[in-house]
């Protein structure tokens, strides 16, 4: 076996790893965003059967797989294929999901370096007593200036790829046990203030009571590329921390855990960012900006509200960070796969991540009108097609291979359980979450 690949200590570490995975931006920038753009309610509804009917399961899937190969994923992939005598070229699955969070960190360390700016900026006392009107002129200026994004998202993954390089179990086992459930709270008590305003009750029935009507083809689609993106699967990232897991440990147990903690946090961040943009009678659909123009007016308005608003956006960039750590691992675990050293693949992801990732700072001002592909900027391509397109692809890759393809005694051993629920999980992605994501690509797509 692979002498480099380290354990996570405990069955604890393993889960907060996983969830420290799946929560992030996710959750509280893109489903609340998504979600307003695509109708509340309707997209809510799909997004949750989605986690439960094709999320959850493949999940398990595909953190079985890396359990079971103890390898980098390409080298897991094919080593499982071979020994099932399927072939060898199921490593390129392997790849594809290098490539597609390649695709994803590039925007996603621009994003949370809109946190590092937000968080200066309320230290500071930026946000004291502006409206909004102001908080969304800030924002505006802050999108037009490439040279103060583009620092942010250098410094974003700089943080990132020196926890990568360290190796991930020792870096993040200590980031994740203190400070994700002090957000979590933070996130409960934001939730809990919106509660008392008068947005509080449009932002439930918006959530809440779904207009049926809104459902189309293309809200399908986004609700199932959502729920891969926020559960972080599709892309072997889940995979290559499958591989550190365990040997005793029930993982429908912990893929369950992740899920509802990850909705529940989605939910949370939904009801507060709702509420603030019903009570201001703004755009629940406005993009990618709304988090951040919401958040400060709503903690513009509570008490020590410069002191929270600093906290909140502290513990968002921890969040980001354990995520953006996963999204980094599968490239440099390949690359090591390939026979480099951590050190030197973790820098080589980071140059070739920071680079691409230009094209999403300058989206916002210089290359705005470049419309490279489906008349969409650079920012609206990496911030879609990975999402909704490679995601649900490698998670129906990942699902025919866990579930048609590994041998069926290597599967049962990695998943953890019983027969019974050994049968119940193969049953369930074999008749449910194969044919569901089949259909709603193809009819996405078509
Ligand atoms: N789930 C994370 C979030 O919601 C993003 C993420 C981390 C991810 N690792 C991933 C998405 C792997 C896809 C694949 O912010």
């Amino acid at each position: 076996m692979n002498a480099t690949l380290e354990r996570w200590g405990s069955r604890r570490a393993f889960i907060l790893a996983v969830t420290g995975a799946a929560v992030g931006l996710g959750n509280i920038w893109r489903f609340p965003y998504i979600t307003g753009e695509n109708g509340g309610a309707a997209f809510l509804l799909l997004y949750i059967a989605f986690v439960l009917l094709l999320g959850l399961p493949v999940m398990m899937a595909e953190i079985l797989i890396g359990r079971a190969g103890r390898r980098s994923p390409m080298l897991s992939l094919g080593h499982l294929a071979t020994a099932a005598g399927a072939s060898a070229h199921w490593r390129w699955l392997g790849l594809f999901g290098a490539f597609t969070v390649f695709c994803i960190l590039s925007f996603y360390s621009v994003v949370s370096g809109w946190s590092i700016e937000f968080l200066v900026t309320s230290i500071n006392g930026g946000f004291v007593g502006a409206t909004p009107a102001e908080v969304g002129a800030g924002f505006e200026a802050f999108l037009g200036d490439p040279a103060r994004m583009t620092f942010n998202h250098t410094l974003f993954l700089a943080m990132t790829m020196l926890v990568v390089a360290a190796g991930v179990a020792k870096g993040l086992e200590r980031l994740n046990n203190l400070l994700m459930p002090l957000l979590y709270v933070l996130l409960l008590l934001l939730a809990g203030y919106a509660a008392t305003t008068e947005g509080f009750a449009p932002a439930l029935a918006w959530l809440f009571r779904p207009d049926l009507a809104a459902i189309t083809p293309l809200v399908v689609m986004h609700a199932m590329g959502h729920a891969f993106f926020t559960l972080a699967v599709g892309a072997c990232a889940l995979m290559a921390y499958g591989a550190y897991m365990p040997e005793q440990q029930s993982l429908p147990r912990a893929a369950g855990a992740v899920a509802v903690l990850d909705v529940a946090v989605a939910l949370l961040a939904g009801i507060a960012i709702f509420s603030v943009v019903f009570a201001q009678g703004m755009d629940p659909g406005e993009g990618p900006g709304l988090m951040f123009v919401t958040l400060p007016i709503a903690f513009a308005e509570l008490p020590w509200g410069a002191l929270w608003l600093s906290v909140f956006f502290l513990l968002l960039l921890l969040a980001t960070w354990t995520s953006s750590i996963n999204l980094a691992e599968p490239m440099v675990a390949t690359l090591q796969g390939a026979g480099m050293r951590r050190g030197p693949a973790a820098a080589a992801v980071g140059v070739a991540v920071w680079l691409v990732g230009l094209l999403s700072v300058l989206s916002f001002s210089t290359l705005a009108e470049w419309r490279p592909l489906f008349g969409m900027n650079v920012f609206d391509l990496v911030t879609t097609i990975p999402t909704e397109i490679f995601l649900p692809v490698g998670g129906l890759l990942i699902a025919i291979f866990a579930a048609w393809v590994m041998r069926r005694e290597e599967a049962r051993a990695a998943l953890g359980v019983g027969e019974a629920g050994f049968r119940l999980w193969q049953g369930v992605v074999r008749w449910v979450s194969i044919p569901l994501a089949f259909v709603v690509l193809i009819a996405g797509l078509l």
